[in-house]
């Protein structure tokens, strides 16, 4: 008799605790609609409904994000945010000033983040001393990818110096072949500016000019001449480059219709999605100059109602910098896992080459904060020299020009 009322009595306080546990809901926005970008994301679905969750998808298409924080802002406005938020770089701290984000400390405490994620990484997730963003990964964003056969056909070796470089594109496109297959919308003339910016400049001129906004190195002689680098570059794409996204450009490296991309390692996501293979059907290399600029995808949590989105917002945070994730995600990803403490065996060697790299301009004082994928500068002011770069890339303005522009509207910025 006793046993059956405390069975009867714990079976109540079980159906009890079931009820008041909320089933964890998110709505998560993001951008990865690319076919390497949607198999990655993919894995964070089946994780958070292998866990319970219920995933519902809000896709904002436009590679490097800028629809996707349009969107962001008009619900944030209408006072309706989603739950959890593919958000990066300082944006992460303006969205934190607004007073919308969630304090995700409790699960980065539990899950011992602190000892797991470099400092470096940590300080870019971190508002006013409390953890706000959750990392999923390490984009490098300075490679150049190449069509492995088309750069043999022609006899030309991945590019070590700039001047190499237009030497090979000067012989691809005598050969009839587009020497950079590049998508004409803003983030990817940055993406390219940034990544000659920093060979041209090398590491310390890029952060004087992109990190620290010092005017000297933004009216320098060096940056003229990455201006006239960028000229070069608008002659070796071709006619319909306008509008393009990035993974049809990626494409027509794959196909063979074009020889190189620069742009970050989500291309390298194309290609293995493709069934490509690094080494032999495509290569890569890290941009002619030293240093590495990384681009860290993170997701930020914004305040909402109810128990059962503050659980989807644990679980997904939890899972985001979980083991498990961070290795599969980067797998399909491109990128190289946040955490310090995933084994890179299964990983290509262009991911182990960034590791490594990353690591060594860790030491060296090279490892630099991409600006073209927002996480050097706030939106004003790297939003200002992104207009200048494509104003210049599409029109027929001098490299003196588009200094004197430049110099203008990152001072009008601040
Ligand atoms: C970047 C982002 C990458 C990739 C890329 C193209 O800004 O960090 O994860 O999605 O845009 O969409």
């Amino acid at each position: 008799m006793k046993t059956s009322v405390f069975a009867a009595v714990s079976a109540i306080a079980v159906t009890g605790a079931m009820t008041a546990v909320a089933e964890p809901q998110a709505e998560v926005l993001h951008w990865w609609t690319s076919g390497g970008e949607a198999k990655s994301v993919a894995v964070l679905q089946q994780e958070f409904a292998d866990n319970g969750g219920t995933w519902t998808d809000m896709p904002v298409a436009g590679g490097g994000g800028d629809a996707a924080m349009t969107a962001l802002r008009a619900r944030v406005l209408s006072g309706n945010a989603p739950t959890a938020v593919q958000l990066k770089g300082p944006a992460i701290q303006e969205w934190y000033e607004e007073g919308v984000l969630a304090d995700i400390s409790s699960v980065a405490e539990a899950e011992g983040w602190a000892d797991v994620l470099p400092a470096s990484i940590a300080g870019h997730m971190m508002c006013e001393g409390t953890w706000c963003a959750a990392p999923v990964n390490v984009h490098r964003v300075d490679w150049i990818w190449a069509n492995a056969d088309v750069l043999e056909a022609n006899g030309i070796a991945m590019p070590t110096t700039w001047d190499e470089f237009n030497a090979a594109a000067d012989k691809l496109a005598a050969a009839g072949v587009t020497p950079l297959a590049h998508g004409g919308q803003a983030w990817q003339d940055a993406t390219v500016f940034e990544a000659v910016a920093l060979g041209i400049l090398g590491a310390d001129g890029f952060r004087k000019a992109f990190v620290e906004l010092d005017m000297d190195t933004l009216k320098s002689d060096e940056m003229v001449a990455v201006f006239d680098q960028m000229r070069k570059m608008r002659g070796y794409v071709d006619d319909n480059f306008s509008g393009r996204d990035w993974n049809l450009a990626t494409a027509m490296v794959m196909n063979g219709e074009a020889a190189f991309q620069i742009m970050g390692d989500w291309a390298k996501g194309e290609f293995l999605a493709a069934g490509k293979a690094p080494g032999e059907d495509f290569l890569c290399a890290s941009v002619p100059g030293d240093g590495f600029l990384y681009n860290v995808d993170s997701f930020a949590m914004f305040n909402v109602d109810g128990d059962d989105k503050k659980a989807g917002q644990d679980l997904l945070a939890k899972l985001i910098v979980g083991q498990n994730f961070q290795k599969v995600f980067n797998l399909n990803k491109g990128s190289i896992p946040a955490r310090v403490d995933v084994a890179l065996d299964d990983f290509d060697s262009c991911a182990r080459l960034s590791a490594k790299d990353m690591n060594e301009s860790s030491d060296n004082g090279s490892l630099l904060p991409s600006y073209a994928h927002g996480m050097a500068l706030r939106g004003a002011q790297s939003g200002a020299i992104t207009d200048v770069v494509t104003a210049h890339f599409n029109s027929d303005m001098s490299s003196a020009d588009a200094v004197n522009m430049l110099v203008d509207a990152v001072a009008n910025s601040m």
